[in-house]
C-alpha cells in the first residue's frame, strides 16, 4: 500500500504533488518522491523517510517548473525503504518515470527478460521492472498511453501505475487493476491520486476508475480507455467530504477506515503466495525446506490482538501441518526458562515488528539455537531483520491503536504457514491445500459482505452504550475471537469485558450471568463433530439464567438463531476460517461504542501503537 499522485495544469506540479503526499501519507511513509518531465528529460528527487525528508531535499535542489509531475509515498513491500528503491523510478535513458502502487508478481521473469535485453536494472523493487518495459515501448514509437495499454497487462498481481513522457511533459498516463486509483477533475487541471485526499483542497468533482482501465490526463483533457484502447465507462461523483476528513477517507476514525480497508488488504496479503504449479511459496525464507521438515515443535509468540491471532494459528498448524504449537505471550517467555532447541520454530507475530516483549522472547529462542519465523507488517523492522525468515502482511500502514486489518492479515499469513508447513510435510494432499487457499481468496468478498451488513452491529451498539459489563463466549477458533472482542472493547470503550471459552462457562464465569447482562457468543459453522451443539447448549444455559444474548452464527442456522436475544449472521466458511469473517462485527461493535461514549478511538488512553519497552 502506498499513495500515488500525478497533476498536469498550470499550478507548479512539484507543489501539489507534495502537497498531495502529505494527504496520502497514511498510506505509507518509508521514503516519498517526486518527478517533472523538463527540457526532454526526466528530472526527480526522492528520499527515504517522512516526506519532510523530501521537502528538505528539493528546498536544497529545486526541481524545474513543467506543466505535470508525479509522486509516490511508498510503503516498502519489495526491498529495504532506503533513497534507491523510492519512487519515482526513471528508465536508463531518462525518458520515463513511473510510480506504482501494488505488488508486480510476475517481476522476476520479467527482469530475467529484460537483462537478456541488455537492462540493468538498478533497485530491489518490482516497480523498477515496469518502467524499463514502458521505455523499452515507447522507444519503439509508439506514445505512452499505448504503451502503457501494451505494457499493464504484461504485469500479475495488484498495481496502479502512474508515469510521465519527458517527450510529452504535459501529460500524465496511469492504469489500475486491483488497486485504487481516482481522477480529479478541475477548471483547467487535472489530478490522478490514490485517494481523493490527494487533490481534495482543488477540487470535489472526481472520476472512479475501473478495473483494467488507462487514462491519461492532460489540463484540459481525460480519455479513458480498457487495455485494448476501446473507450471505457467513466463514472463521474461529486466527494461530499471535507478536507478535515479526507486523509480517513471520509470516515471519523482512522479504525472505521482501517476496518473498511480489510477486504483490500486480505488480498494483497494473498498475492504472489503461490508458483506457476500452485505451490504456497513464502516471503523470505533463510530457512532450508529440510531444517523445517525436522521442526518437532512450534512456539508462537506476540503480544495483544498479535497474540489472539497465534492462538488461531495453533489450530491450524495442529490441525494441517501435525506439529505441535504453543502459544505463549511474549513477555512470559523468556522468564519461564522454555524448552526450545534447534528443532524448535519460533513464530513471532508482531504487526509493528517493533514489541520490545517480542523482539526480547526471539533474542533469548535465537540464543537457544531456535530458529525464528516472523509475521510482521513492517517491512524493515527489527524483528523482521532479526528473524530468520518473514511473511509479510500487506496490511499498509494501521494508524489507529487498535489493530484491525494488520489482525486479519495476520490471520492471513498464520494460515498460509500452516498450509505452507503441510505441503512441506506431505500432511495434506495438494488438492487440499489448494482449496483451502481458494477459500482464502474469497475471503475479501466474504468480509466486504459482513462490513455491508452492519445495521445489527450500529444498533446494538447504540443500545448497549450504557453498559456496565459484556461478556465474549467461543469455543475452538472462537474462543481467540472471543477474547479479541473483549480486548477492543477494554480498549476503546473502557467497559469491564471478558472472554471466556465456552466450555469453561460452567467451571466459573456462569456466575457472573445476572438478568440482562449481554453476551456475545461465537457459534461455529453448522456441521462440524459436537462443535456447534455445544456451543448452543452454552448459549441455553446463559440464556436460562437470564443473559441477553447477541449471537454469531453463520446464514441459515435455524438452531443458534432461535436461541439470540439479537442475531448477527455471518457467511457461510469453514470452521478454521471463520475467524475472518466472526472478527469484524465485533470490531465494529467496540468502534461505534466507544464513538458513542465520546472516546478518541484512534488513541485510547493509556495505550500506544507500538510499545517499545518491556
Ligand atoms: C500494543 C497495541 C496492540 C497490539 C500490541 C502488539 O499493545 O496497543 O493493539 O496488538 O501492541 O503489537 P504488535 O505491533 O507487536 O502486533
Amino acid at each position: 500500500m502506498c499513495g500515488i499522485v500525478g497533476y498536469c495544469g498550470p499550478r507548479d506540479p512539484v507543489d501539489v504533488v507534495v502537497a498531495g503526499l502529505r494527504r496520502l501519507e497514511y498510506r505509507g511513509y518509508d521514503s516519498a518522491g517526486v518527478a517533472v518531465p523538463a527540457d526532454g528529460r526526466i528530472r526527480e528527487v526522492k528520499k527515504a523517510g517522512r516526506i519532510a525528508n523530501l521537502e528538505a531535499a528539493l528546498a536544497a535542489d529545486p526541481l524545474p517548473s513543467s506543466g505535470a509531475g508525479i509522486g509516490h509515498t511508498r510503503w516498502a513491500t519489495h526491498g529495504a525503504p532506503v533513497d534507491l528503491n523510492a519512487h519515482p523510478h526513471v528508465s536508463a535513458d531518462g525518458r520515463i518515470a513511473l510510480v506504482h502502487n501494488g505488488i508486480v508478481e510476475n517481476w522476476a521473469s520479467l527482469r530475467t527478460e529484460l537483462e537478456a535485453d541488455g537492462v540493468a536494472p538498478v533497485s530491489e523493487t518490482d516497480t523498477e521492472i515496469a518502467v524499463h518495459l514502458l521505455a523499452r515501448a515507447v522507444a519503439g514509437g509508439i506514445d505512452l498511453t499505448t504503451a502503457m495499454r501494451q505494457v499493464a497487462p504484461r504485469l500479475e498481481g495488484a498495481f496502479t501505475l502512474v508515469a510521465v513522457d519527458a517527450h510529452d511533459p504535459g501529460t500524465v498516463v496511469a492504469a489500475r487493476r486491483n488497486s485504487p486509483l481516482v481522477v480529479g477533475v478541475g477548471q483547467g487541471e487535472h489530478f490522478v491520486a490514490s485517494d481523493v485526499a490527494a487533490f481534495i483542497a482543488h477540487t470535489r468533482e472526481a472520476i472512479e476508475l475501473g478495473q483494467d482501465q488507462v487514462v491519461t490526463i492532460t489540463a484540459d483533457t481525460v480519455e479513458v480507455t480498457d487495455l485494448d484502447g476501446a473507450p471505457g465507462e467513466v463514472r463521474p461523483y461529486h466527494v461530499d467530504w471535507d478536507l478535515a476528513a479526507a486523509e480517513k477517507g471520509g470516515h471519523d476514525w482512522f479504525m472505521r477506515k482501517e476496518i473498511h480497508e480489510q477486504p483490500e488488504a486480505i488480498a494483497h496479503t494473498l498475492l504472489g503466495r503461490h508458483d506457476v504449479d500452485g505451490r504456497l511459496v513464502l516471503d523470505e525464507l533463510r530457512i532450508s525446506e529440510e531444517e523445517l521438515r525436522l521442526v518437532d515443535t512450534i512456539v508462537v509468540i506476540a503480544c495483544g490482538s498479535s497474540f489472539y491471532a497465534g492462538m488461531v494459528a495453533k489450530y491450524a498448524i495442529e490441525h494441517w501441518a501435525r506439529i505441535p504449537c504453543e502459544v505463549e505471550l511474549a513477555s512470559e517467555f523468556r522468564y519461564r526458562d522454555p524448552i526450545v532447541g534447534p528443532r524448535t520454530l519460533v513464530v513471532a507475530i508482531s504487526q509493528s515488528g517493533e514489541t520490545a516483549d517480542t523482539l526480547m522472547a526471539i533474542r533469548h529462542a535465537r540464543a537457544q539455537q531456535a530458529r525464528v519465523l516472523s509475521i510482521c507488517n513492517t517491512n524493515g523492522s527489527t524483528i523482521a531483520r532479526e528473524s530468520d525468515a518473514v511473511i509479510h502482511t500487506h496490511a499498509g500502514p494501521e494508524i489507529g491503536v487498535a489493530s484491525t486489518k494488520g489482525f486479519l492479515t495476520q490471520l492471513v499469513a498464520c494460515y498460509l504457514l500452516g498450509l505452507y508447513l503441510a505441503q512441506l510435510r506431505g500432511t495434506k494432499f495438494d488438492d487440499e491445500i489448494a482449496a483451502v487457499v481458494a477459500e482464502l481468496e474469497r475471503m475479501p468478498v466474504m468480509v466486504q459482505q459482513v462490513l455491508d451488513d452492519h445495521g445489527v452491529v450500529t444498533e446494538l451498539a447504540a443500545e448497549l452504550a450504557g453498559a456496565r459489563s459484556i461478556l465474549f463466549l467461543g469455543r475452538h477458533v472462537g474462543y481467540p475471537i472471543a477474547l479479541e472482542g473483549a480486548l477492543k472493547l477494554k480498549e476503546l470503550a473502557y467497559i469491564h469485558a471478558e472472554g471466556f471459552a465456552a466450555g469453561e462457562l460452567k467451571h466459573g464465569p456462569i456466575a457472573l450471568i445476572e438478568q440482562d447482562l449481554p453476551v456475545f457468543v461465537v457459534v461455529p459453522p453448522q456441521g462440524r463433530d459436537q462443535l456447534h451443539t455445544k456451543v448452543v447448549s452454552n448459549i441455553q444455559e446463559i440464556r436460562a439464567r437470564g443473559a441477553r444474548t447477541v449471537v454469531l452464527a453463520e446464514e441459515g442456522d435455524p438452531i443458534a438463531a432461535a436461541h439470540a436475544s439479537v442475531l448477527i449472521t455471518l457467511p457461510k466458511v469453514s470452521t478454521l476460517l471463520q475467524p475472518l469473517v466472526a472478527v469484524v462485527p465485533l470490531q465494529l461493535f467496540a468502534c461505534e461504542l466507544a464513538t458513542r461514549q465520546g472516546h478518541d478511538v484512534d488513541h485510547p488512553r493509556n495505550l500506544a501503537k507500538s510499545v517499545t519497552v518491556e
